[in-house]
């Protein structure tokens, strides 16, 4: 392994006995997928955990990635997601062998439901979540997902499945940078024993360049991508970046060797402006559009689904959708 690397990443508990690694490596339809990345990850960096969805398209190139590196099945954490157009009871078992079938594997580590939204024609959205929970538990309880949980689900949409279903789910993943710290989530999450994991920790780049951050990184003699990182993992939260870059990849693994002092968190932690991601997609208009403000995360996901569902065609908010997923 190359000097640093992910080497002494540690793993935090779930409620299904298994230990997720803090640090994952991303993988996303948007921005490109890169083999030989993916392959210096697994071998010349030290990382064991991988995210994807079967909405990225990359699961069947995950395969070859991971055979090329030799990589043994029983050291990595593959996590992988739901997309809406499979949920519902059946739908959602026959999804989750594909999935396994694309990535060449006979388990998965974790599997979450991607979106609280379902949008099924004479259905409500709790219904049908409820359905494909119940489905993911069987799955859970087959051992074919050693761990099971959701995406992007709020407090509500939590509460819910607590009334409708019977385990609660290992993990919620959801976005979380300096500009989107939403922590009445994440002490929900907490209270529940469910582990918060953030996606997006750079922001898509975005936080890469901002004053404060690159104030830290020189600061600490480290870059900006880092001290991201080591911010999230030191508030306890599983941190998935992604870089079809080898050297990236390299420079995002190397944050155990140092800490970011508590008051440097806290201004790390002050930086949240509740501003969601995919708003980077939006370039120019950004800046003359009123929606720095605080948005409603639940606003947000059905901006997005709409933007996703098929008879919508304009490529605007598609545009803005697809870097959300
Ligand atoms: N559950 C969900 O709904 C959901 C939504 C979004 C994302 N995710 C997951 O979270 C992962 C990470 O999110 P993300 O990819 O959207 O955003 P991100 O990790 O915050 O940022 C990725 C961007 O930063 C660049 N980058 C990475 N490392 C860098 C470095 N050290 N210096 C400069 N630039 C760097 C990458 O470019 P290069 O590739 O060119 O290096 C890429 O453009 C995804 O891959 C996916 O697995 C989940």
């Amino acid at each position: 392994m190359e000097g640093g690397g992910a080497r002494g990443c540690p793993a935090l508990p779930l409620a299904s006995g298994r230990s997720i690694p803090v640090l994952g490596l991303g993988t996303s339809h948007q921005g490109g997928y890169s083999h030989d990345a993916v392959v210096h990850a697994l071998q010349k960096c030290g990382i064991r955990h991988i995210d994807t969805a079967k909405r990225y398209g990359c699961e069947s190139l995950l395969q070859k990635a991971i055979k090329e590196s030799d990589v043994k099945r029983e050291d990595l954490w593959i996590t992988t997601k739901l997309w809406h157009s499979d949920y519902g009871y059946e739908n959602t078992k026959k999804a989750c062998l594909e999935s396994c079938e694309r990535l060449g594997v006979e388990y998965l580590d974790l599997y979450l439901i991607h979106w609280p939204d379902a949008h099924v024609p004479g259905k409500s959205n709790r219904e049908v979540r409820a359905e494909t929970w119940g489905a993911m538990e069987e799955l859970y309880e087959k051992g074919l997902c050693r761990s099971i949980g959701v995406s992007n689900f709020l407090i509500s949409h939590l509460e819910q499945l607590k009334e409708d279903c019977v385990i609660t789910p290992h993990v919620n993943q959801v976005e979380y940078h300096p500009f989107q710290r939403p922590q009445e989530l994440v002490d929900y999450c907490r209270s529940r024993d469910i582990v918060f994991e953030g996606y997006c920790p750079l922001a898509k780049g975005e936080a890469l360049t901002h004053p404060s951050i690159i104030q830290l990184a020189e600061k600490y003699g480290r870059t900006p991508a880092q001290i991201c990182i080591r911010w999230s993992i030191q508030n306890g939260i599983v941190t998935i970046p992604k870089s079809t870059k080898a050297e990236r990849i390299q420079e995002n693994c190397k944050v155990f060797d140092f800490t970011i002092a508590e008051d440097d968190v806290e201004i790390l932690n002050g930086m949240h402006d509740g501003r969601h991601h995919f708003l980077c997609f939006l370039g120019t208009f950004r800046h003359i559009l009123p929606v720095w403000v605080e948005l409603s995360h639940s606003i947000v996901i059905k901006f997005l689904l709409l933007a996703e569902s098929s008879e919508y065609s304009g490529s605007f908010l598609k545009t803005a959708a697809e870097g959300r997923v």
